[in-house]
């Protein structure tokens, strides 16, 4: 519990409890003896009786961290790079992901049947991966930026050749810049009569998304989702901003991620798309997604077939926690029921408290200091 009692605050500090009760009442706060305080204030209030509040409390995430198992220290590895697709109603998101994995060549190997699981892996002709996220919305986009844990390395905004700008397009770019990612700009239904790229690139320019021809740094894919043009050197463009970005994670460690999508399924219980970011997770591990507990029960990839681990920069979908965690939480594999039972206890607690503490939007670590 991340609260201390007013009596037992002032039995710490050698006080009577009424006394202490008078300070926090001259400081606005209406306190009874047996009235829970949080740090904040118990860190407001006790310099001046001359003491300093120090926070022994943990946070769920600095426990999930501390218990994290494995070869912690080994070398990092290159991974796949992440890649968000975003851009405005109809200017081709869809049809660009269908495209992608139409160029996938393990899928090709292996019939060209894929399961949509919300995330999924494209083998390019040079055998390196890349994970697109085929949830664009922006919503989910946001939901992972305000948790601290964006998923995304790469952003491709998707613009119609015939259609221009729209405000959604903005919007796209601006989270791909509040976020810190590099995009590319993937100019779409180049196939369409009146598609005009240059008018694109003047109305990029004015929200600084400058192309690299014309002296920027954002490289601009003429594409057509439709006809299957211009996919092959996107995907291209994406392995070069990828290398250049060096991803790396170790995939010795246990696993750690972010939950992409997750509902309730017929039969099967809660059922979670994740991605991994570090590490590795496998079948029979204990894992925390969000607030919710549980042991990883199976994993399934993105082409439908059962795997015992999956590692970093690829999703993969999970069976075996106890309910639905929600789109853009951190997930952690921890190392045993208890550590489980505590890390879940604990996020449950923090969830609690910011949405009952008056600016619910702070971020935990801002409501709890880090330990
Ligand atoms: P929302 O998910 O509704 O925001 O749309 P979206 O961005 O996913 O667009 P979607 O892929 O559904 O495509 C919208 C329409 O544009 C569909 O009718 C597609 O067939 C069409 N379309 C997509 N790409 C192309 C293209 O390259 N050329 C042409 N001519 N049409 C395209
Ligand atoms: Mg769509």
């Amino acid at each position: 519990n991340n609260t201390m009692k007013v009596s037992d605050l002032a039995m710490e500090m050698g006080l009577k409890a009424p006394q202490l009760v008078k300070v926090l009442m001259k400081n606005g706060v209406m306190a009874n003896m047996n009235m829970d305080l949080d740090f904040d204030t118990i860190a407001l209030i006790v310099p001046e009786f001359g003491w300093e509040a120090q926070n022994v409390f943990k946070t769920a995430d600095a426990v999930a961290e501390e218990t994290a198992f494995g070869e912690l220290n080994a070398e990092a590895v290159i991974r796949p790079p992440v890649v968000t697709v975003m851009g405005h109603v109809d200017h081709g998101k869809t049809s660009l992901l269908d495209a992608i994995r139409n160029a996938d060549v393990a899928a090709g190997e292996a019939g060209g049947i894929t399961q949509h699981i919300g995330a999924y892996s494209v083998k390019i002709e040079d055998g390196n991966l890349i994970t697109f996220l085929d949830t664009p919305g922006h919503e989910a986009f946001t939901a992972m930026r305000a948790r601290g844990a964006n998923a995304t390395d790469i952003a491709i905004i998707v613009v119609a050749a015939d259609d221009g700008m729209m405000p959604q397009t903005q919007e796209a770019v601006n989270h791909a810049k509040a976020a810190g990612v590099p995009m590319i700009v993937a100019v779409n239904k180049m196939d369409k009569p009146g598609a005009n790229p240059d008018r694109i690139k003047q109305q990029l320019t004015e929200l600084e998304v400058v192309p690299e021809e014309w002296g920027g740094n954002t490289i601009f894919c003429e594409v057509s989702a439709l006809k299957k043009t211009g996919i092959k050197e996107m995907l291209e463009q994406v392995k070069l901003l990828a290398e250049v970005a060096e991803l790396k994670a170790n995939p010795k460690r246990s696993g750690t991620g972010i939950v992409i999508e997750a509902k309730m399924e017929k039969g099967k219980g809660p059922v979670a798309t994740l991605l991994v970011k570090d590490g590795t997770v496998e079948v029979g591990q204990y894992i925390v997604a969000g607030t919710m507990k549980g042991r990883v029960r199976s994993l399934t990839n993105d082409k439908g077939e059962r795997i015992q681990s999956v590692g970093p920069g690829l999703p993969a979908e999970v069976l075996g926690l106890e309910a639905v965690p929600a789109a853009g939480d951190k997930f952690d594999i921890v190392k045993d029921e208890d550590t489980a039972n505590e890390v879940s206890t604990l996020r449950k607690e923090q969830a609690e408290k910011a949405a009952t503490t008056p600016n619910a939007k702070m971020s935990l670590e801002d409501i709890f200091a880090k330990v």
